[in-house]
């Protein structure tokens, strides 16, 4: 007789075949990524997803330039292979492979040495070498071949009939549609993997977005819920460095931001590379009868500054610059003029400087120009009141004809009276961070929009008019006023640690300059003296300045003592790539090799999963890179669900940065999130060792990306409920991670009405809590999110640890929806902490004294 098992073990076998069919397709001419769906008969075919796009195109500029056409798929030997064209007029085409059709390798885009265009690929293998076959819009057919799918050969012409006959396209009707792509035979167990995958993704996809307004639902029947804390007497060393800050020239956070220069384009360098309406002449105003201005780059006064204002009058000009949204002066307070000016008729001529509001004159000055060659003027203004909608005026009477540039006014009253200093309100809401790092210039600033575009440290350093300003890539102009030194300067002056971020030999993949920036780096000839410019950062750091001559800048400019450098980040989340591959690998080797203790922060991408993820820790794991840097913007959802992410990270080896993080959204369920998340970073500081929420600032009416973590405008500091979050715990750090359990019950009537105990997931998730000790003050700090209607008393045992007989408490609370909820602080003596109530949606700092 057939026992019960076996019956069952027969019907796993009858009831599915060894093998099945999978169709892989797009649709449209244009498409969003391969899809696929399988089939046992090839009559009836059942979508995956359905409609997932298991690989996506990464060419082009960000947006709607990604995009795909007539991919061609290959499955063989077990492994997948696709190549497709990425437009319609670029030599190039993508070439990408996996082995489980889930995670693929970061595309590779091969340049064909003919110059023609790429359409319509066949592939195939034959003979044991891949072959490629396309047409272009010329009407010619070529074919490419390789042997390993990376490197291909020039392209061969051949005729049409040979293209066509390697057309392995077959229609089928696919949920009614008629859809055209490839069939190929696939063993069962894939089509398994693949279901289960695809509906993981979906199901994964509905825990992400997952969020507050669902609560009375997900929360439906209970009445309450509770906790219990249980901090054990065990703890295991964390980073002190968990939360750093991450500055990127990204909404006006520099120019009209940061620094405090109030001259917007001070000298004459805008252009239409920063924004296709702008010339050396934008901000700037010329008036007067008979006036004309050029900009002329004869004799500039440096050749990296190399257009000035070319004045001509007969009878008197004035020119005038409104800053950036009006420039904004007190009363009483002091600002530096200067300018660089020369006669060009060989006449002198009294310039008249003044700083006017609504016609008014507020404060002024003058300078005699005389000589023919560039001299530069200075002065101090003091206006005789507050404005916030000023202009600075260059007036000349009579006949003149005269050369100027670089017309800077700087408030004296900066960050901690820096020269060339930082605005101090912005700066002290930076500081009250209490950031450990502070990482910088970017971000896509810095690998830059195209090759010639990347960050290159050595043109921000030395006399302002001598650095190199270039474009933004996020649309406007990067003046370079804030530098190398300012931003050290700055680490310094807050006690944070200098994290700089200089480009990996490539420039951003998304660059709509260069080629698409797709991705060729730098010459691999360039690459050894590229190399030395990064080594030379560390040197001007950290050199001593009496025999380096590269410290010895530094020390000109006014800091002899080093900087005391110890990370540099090589590249920002670029595209793991054959062509970065080879430039990070160069790079890392010859920095360690010569400087060991520099620890170098590598990069793994965009996302939290996929190709860039995958790849770029396989080569952190290869490469026995010392950090990486991970980035992800999602919703609150992820954050909820994801709060075991970096339990399972290896301990031993490559440590990780979340370089950049955010919720999407400036609410308090945002910020929650984000509180949930760093008690989860706090749990695995040992791995985690570094954190910055991204992006930091943000000018009203200037942002290209939102949310941020502070906004600003020329007046007025407006940081977000994200900021207080982040400013709480960079406040509140610790160097132990206290092992604790926090038990949830929730609270129900049973059938008779009387209240019983239960269990629910969700409300674990969402009532968190982690417990560091700070060594130095040897203070114990307690974290408490509880992101739940609910208002649960919290029994908190501490066990036999002892501590002052009272505490700090500082919480942030309200609904959801809300933006601008505060943190408020209190005193609270022992039993209240031992007995604490968690209000509905906060997040609580419990910081008991030593
Ligand atoms: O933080 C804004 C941008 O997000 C950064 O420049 C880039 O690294 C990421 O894509």
């Amino acid at each position: 007789m057939l026992t019960d098992s076996v019956l069952a073990s027969r019907k796993e076998i009858l009831s599915h075949p060894d093998t099945v069919y999978v169709f892989t397709y797009a649709e449209g001419p244009s498409t969003d990524g391969i899809k696929m769906a399988y089939s046992i008969d090839q009559q009836t075919w059942i979508p995956f997803g359905p409609g997932y796009s298991f690989v996506k195109s990464d060419f082009g500029s960000w947006g709607s330039n990604k995009r795909m056409f007539s991919p061609s798929v290959l499955y063989d030997k077990g492994k997948w292979y696709a190549v497709w064209n990425v437009n319609n007029d670029t030599n190039q085409f993508a070439a990408t492979e996996s082995v489980d059709f889930w995670v693929w390798k970061p595309q590779d885009y091969p340049y064909l040495d003919n110059k023609e265009n790429f359409l319509h690929p066949h592939l195939s293998k034959e003979n044991g070498l891949f072959i490629v076959r396309y047409q272009t819009s010329n009407g010619n057919y070529y074919q490419l071949k390789s042997q390993d799918f990376h490197i291909w050969s020039s392209p061969e012409p051949i005729n049409e009939q040979t293209y066509t006959k390697s057309n392995r396209q077959k229609t089928i009707t696919l949920s009614g549609n008629k859809i055209s792509g490839e069939v190929h035979r696939v063993s069962y167990s894939f089509v398994e993997g693949i279901s289960q995958k695809t509906n993981d993704a979906v199901l994964r996809n509905n825990l992400y977005n997952e969020n507050c307004g669902e609560d009375e639902n997900r929360f439906k029947g209970i009445k309450g819920i509770k906790g219990n804390l249980i901090i054990s007497n065990s703890s295991k060393p964390i980073s002190t460095n968990l939360i750093g800050i991450f500055f990127e020239d990204i909404n006006y956070s520099a120019d009209g931001g940061l620094y405090a220069e109030l001259i917007q384009n001070r000298d004459f360098e805008y252009s239409n590379l920063d924004r296709g309406e702008w010339s050396p002449q934008s901000f700037w105003e010329l008036k007067g009868d008979g006036a004309q201005w050029k900009i002329s780059t004869e004799n500039p006064i440096h050749a990296n500054n190399s257009h000035y204002a070319s004045i001509i009058s007969s009878n008197g000009f004035v020119l005038e610059n409104s800053g950036f949204d009006g420039i904004v002066v007190k009363k009483g307070e002091q600002y530096d003029i200067s300018l660089f000016a020369k006669t060009m008729n060989g006449k002198s001529q009294k310039l008249s400087i003044k700083i006017k509001s609504d016609g008014k004159v507020l404060a002024s000055t003058s300078f005699k120009v005389s000589s023919g060659s560039w001299k530069h003027f200075k002065g101090v203004l003091s206006p005789s009141e507050d404005t916030n909608r000023g202009t600075l005026t260059i007036e000349c009477n009579g006949t003149s004809h005269v050369g100027l540039d670089f017309i800077s006014l700087f408030p004296q009253n900066t960050f901690k009276g820096r020269k060339n200093g930082l605005r101090p309100d912005l700066a002290q809401a930076l500081a009250d961070i209490k950031p450990s790092f502070v990482r910088f210039p970017g971000g896509c600033v810095s690998h830059g929009n195209g090759l010639e575009n990347m960050y290159r440290w050595k043109e921000t350093i030395g006399a302002l008019w001598e650095r190199k300003g270039q474009s933004n890539l996020w649309g406007y102009h990067q003046s370079k006023g804030i530098g190398f030194y300012e931003y050290f300067q700055f680490c310094e002056d807050i006690g944070a640690t200098p994290l700089p971020v200089l480009p990996a030999g490539v420039c951003c993949q998304n660059s709509s300059r260069g080629g698409h920036g797709q991705q060729g780096g730098l010459p691999m000839s360039e690459m050894d003296s590229y190399a030395q410019e990064l080594m030379d950062l560390i040197e001007w750091a950290n050199g001593d300045s009496r025999t380096s001559p590269l410290a010895k800048l530094r020390a000109e400019a006014g800091h002899p003592t080093p900087f005391n450098l110890k990370y540099l980040g090589v590249g920002n989340e670029d595209l793991i790539s054959d062509v970065f591959i080879e430039r990070f690998n160069y790079l890392n080797k010859k920095i360690k090799s010569k400087y060991p203790d520099i620890q170098i922060v590598g990069t793994v991408g965009p996302f939290f999963e996929g190709s860039d993820y995958e790849y770029g820790w396989k080569l952190a794991e290869e490469e026995n890179i010392d950090i990486v840097d991970e980035h992800y913007y999602v919703n609150p959802g992820w954050y909820v669900n994801s709060q075991n992410y970096y339990d399972t990270y290896n301990r031993q080896g490559t440590k990780v940065y979340l370089g950049e993080w955010a919720s999407r959204g400036n609410r308090l369920e945002n910020a929650l999130a984000e509180a949930i998340h760093i008690t989860n970073l706090e749990r695995n500081g040992d791995v985690v060792v570094m954190s910055s929420y991204a992006p930091l600032l943000a000018k009203q009416g200037h942002t290209q990306w939102n949310p941020d973590l502070i906004y600003f405008n020329n007046t007025s500091v407006y940081p977000t409920v994200n900021y207080w979050v982040q400013q709480l715990c960079g406040t509140n750090c610790g160097s132990q991670y206290v092992y604790s359990d926090m038990i949830v019950k929730t609270m129900s009537e049973d059938r008779n009405g009387k209240i019983i105990d239960g269990l629910s997931q969700a409300a674990n998730l969402r009532l968190r809590s982690s417990v560091v000790v700070d060594e130095a003050s040897g203070d114990m700090i307690i974290k408490l999110v509880n992101m739940t209607p609910f208002d649960p008393e919290i029994t908190i045992d501490f066990g036999n640890k002892i501590f002052q007989p009272t505490a700090e408490v500082s919480v942030i609370s309200g609904k959801p929806s809300d933006k601008e909820n505060k943190p408020t602080q209190k005193t609270l003596n022992i039993q209240e902490i031992k007995k604490y109530t968690a209000p509905a949606y906060s997040f609580s700092v419990i910081r008991l004294k030593k």
